[in-house]
């Protein structure tokens, strides 16, 4: 019999959609039950003070012979997070990873456990917009200066806005989202990781942070391409039910040790019972990811074909010589399930859009099974500053899907239905 451990069979390594019933977990830790239990606890009882005391010291990092931690208390450590944990690494072959009450609670542990006041913060724009709110509302209240990486800069462009912000300050940490929400913009991680070398000093290593909301975790692997966290809104694809809100942070162990500490004391873990959701939710996540994109690509060709739309914005329509597929054949491995496009007309014609649609919910939140609709500019994307969604092209017209796993004629017909409304 394989060990919980065990990613391969006579020596081959195994798909991680082979793995997501299985891996970390043991029937015999549970009186045979197939699937882990929800350990609803807060805290573990030590079977000494003695244990209790090498608990601790190996939590506090004082192992050294890489001997783990047994658990401690649920804030810390917790079984179903822990098994969610593993299986979440073996999508993006990171060492460690690490779940939390929400992404943008994972967002926040990992940016404060690498930025300090003074320090410069390299992002791409459009930011998610509590990102964004996080990123230029409040990091500056904390001393940290930003410098803006928008769609087409070229590496000599960024360069030359860091060597700007940069006299007196350090380079703290590099975030990108890419592709960007709600614009499916795309931004070299290759290119980030040049940026993040060239102005690290000595031995510290610059993060470069990629949330992979839209791609991951089957569609782009940023560690791979050296970046070196990985964050998700867990809230998205990987519970991809619309029924809990949660987040994750991968990366090596090096790199992953500052966010476990910050983590422990910021609080911001996920809760057992949405991690034994999130467990479910992956043993269906290649199944629903490839559906989903396999109708966005269909629905990306109506939409592109019609009188009524403007421009498209999807993975799948880029052509070569186009900006953005150099980096698309680059970094990622398909095109996704979010489609962004700009309806011929403004906010009126777009909210009439909307609101004649009647398969598709409207709601903010994507990658769930269900196909959602919203307009960036006056929700998710509300929050930011009004010129900078003007230069980002988050206007009234921009409307964002999100595909679920519903027929695809369904909704094609949903939405021609809606646009006929216009
Ligand atoms: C790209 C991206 N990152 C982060 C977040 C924040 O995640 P959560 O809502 O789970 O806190 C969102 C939410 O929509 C998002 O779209």
């Amino acid at each position: 019999m394989r060990d919980e451990y065990d990613d391969t069979i006579a020596g081959k390594k195994l798909s991680p959609e082979s793995l997501m019933m299985s891996y970390g977990y043991r029937p015999e830790w549970s009186e045979g039950a197939i699937k882990s239990p929800i350990f609803q606890t807060s805290t573990f009882v030590f079977e000494s003070a003695a244990e209790g005391k090498r608990f601790f010291a190996l939590a506090d990092g004082e192992g050294g012979s890489g001997e783990k931690s047994g658990l401690i208390y649920s804030r810390i450590n917790n079984p179903d997070l822990e098994i969610l944990e593993h299986r979440l690494a073996l999508w993006d072959g990171a060492d460690r990873g690490l779940v939390f009450a929400s992404g943008m609670a994972a967002i926040t542990t990992a940016l404060l456990a690498y930025l300090r006041p003074g320090d410069v913060l390299l992002h791409t724009e459009p930011l998610y917009g509590g990102t964004d709110r996080f990123v230029h509302g409040i990091l500056p209240e904390f001393g940290v200066r930003t410098v803006e990486w928008e769609p087409g800069m070229s590496e000599a462009d960024v360069d030359a806005a860091l060597e700007l912000a940069l006299p007196g300050r350090r380079l703290g940490a590099v975030l990108m989202e890419t592709p960007a929400n709600p614009t499916n913009d795309l931004f070299s991680i290759a290119m980030a990781r040049r940026l993040a070398d060239g102005h690290g000093e000595g031995e510290r290593r610059v993060p470069v942070a990629v949330d992979n909301t839209f791609l991951g975790p089957l569609w782009q692997h940023p560690l791979r391409h050296g970046a070196d966290l990985v964050i998700y809104s867990a809230t998205k694809y990987i519970g991809g039910h619309s029924d809990l809100i949660a987040g994750a942070v991968l990366g090596c162990d090096e790199m992953m040790e500052p966010v476990v500490g910050m983590r422990t004391i910021l609080g911001s873990m996920a809760t057992p019972y949405s991690s034994w959701l999130m467990m479910r939710s992956l043993e269906t996540l290649d199944l629903r990811m490839r559906r989903e994109t396999e109708t966005a690509q269909k629905i990306a060709m109506f939409l592109s074909a019609h009188p009524k739309v403007k421009e498209v914005s999807y993975l799948g329509l880029l052509r070569e010589g186009e900006p953005g597929y150099d980096i698309y054949r680059e970094q990622a491995e398909g095109p996704g399930a979010m489609i962004t496009f700009w309806i011929d007309g403004d906010e009126e014609e777009a909210f009439r859009f909307i609101d004649s649609l009647s398969l598709i919910h409207l709601a903010v939140s994507l990658g769930s099974t269900e196909t959602l609709v919203e307009h960036p500019a006056t929700m998710t994307h509300a929050c930011v500053d009004p010129d900078e969604k003007k230069k980002l092209r988050v206007n009234g017209a921009l409307v964002r899907l999100s595909i679920g796993v519903e027929n695809p004629d369904d909704l094609i017909q949903d939405i021609s239905t809606a646009l006929e409304a216009v």
